[in-house]
């Protein structure tokens, strides 16, 4: 399958396309990881990420495209995949549609993960991600590690992300609105969009996106 995962910052995307992904056998792609994989590594992609990132804008569209497109083309993600915070507006979506057709693809779904601002909001304030991955996400609250401060799964440190301040969730939360959504209709247009809550216990929303999928 072939899988776009939106929603606004915080919703969720992260940890259910982990689950998602285990699930459907399919690698889980996120953008944002990507990014943070090049921040800590110090690639020339990772210092100019990071500028846009911790301002809460979106990285030019010419490197984050060439990169997914990379990702993409891994023989891990040639049987499908799920993407996570890609595309992030409507010419991303645009690009992706031509790459796929190139390929004699198209997408499966679109799930589009449903938060109120107010909640989404308190999980990115108790958010801590793993220094060793951040596909291991934890909150203080709602899903707290073992011991605190270390990963449950790979014992690295925790930390909060530098653009998880409260000002810069409120410049990615106007961004969502602005560029991203529109990408819903376009999506719409399409016949792709199944929209499910993100509200409720984190294996409550993995069923109900499971139980959606399975009708597209
Ligand atoms: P990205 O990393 O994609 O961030 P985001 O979209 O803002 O989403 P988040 O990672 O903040 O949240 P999430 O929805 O994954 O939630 P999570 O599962 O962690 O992008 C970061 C930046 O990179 C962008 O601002 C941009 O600069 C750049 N970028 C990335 N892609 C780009 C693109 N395509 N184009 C241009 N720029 C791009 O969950 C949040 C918290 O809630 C966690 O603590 C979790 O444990 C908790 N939680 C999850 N589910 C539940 C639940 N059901 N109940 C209680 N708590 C829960
Ligand atoms: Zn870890």
């Amino acid at each position: 399958m072939r899988i776009v995962l939106v929603g606004p910052p915080g919703a969720g995307k992260g940890t259910q396309a982990t689950r998602l992904a285990e699930t459907l056998h399919i690698p889980h792609i996120s953008t944002g990881d990507l990014f943070r994989a090049n921040i800590s590594r110090q690639t020339e992609l990772g210092k100019l990420a990071k500028s846009y990132m911790d301002a809460g804008n979106l990285v030019p569209d010419e490197v984050t495209i060439a990169m997914a497109k990379d990702r993409m083309e891994q023989p891990d993600a040639e049987g499908g995949f799920l993407l996570d915070g890609f595309p992030r507006n409507v010419s991303q979506a645009e690009a992706l549609d031509e790459l796929l057709e190139t390929e004699d693809m198209k997408l499966d779904a679109v799930l589009d993960l449903e938060a109120p601002e107010d909640e989404v909001v308190k999980r990115i304030a108790g958010r801590r991600v793993c220094r060793n991955d951040s596909a291991h996400v934890f909150h203080v609250a709602y899903t707290p590690p073992k011991k605190e401060g270390v990963c449950d799964v790979c014992g690295g440190e925790l930390y909060q992300r530098d653009d998880d301040s409260e000002e810069t969730v409120r410049k990615r939360l106007e961004v969502y609105h602005t560029q991203t959504e529109p990408i819903i209709d376009y999506y719409k247009a399409q016949g792709l969009v199944t929209t499910v809550s993100a509200m409720g216990k984190v294996a409550d929303v993995t069923k109900r996106a499971m139980s959606a999928l399975s009708g597209s």
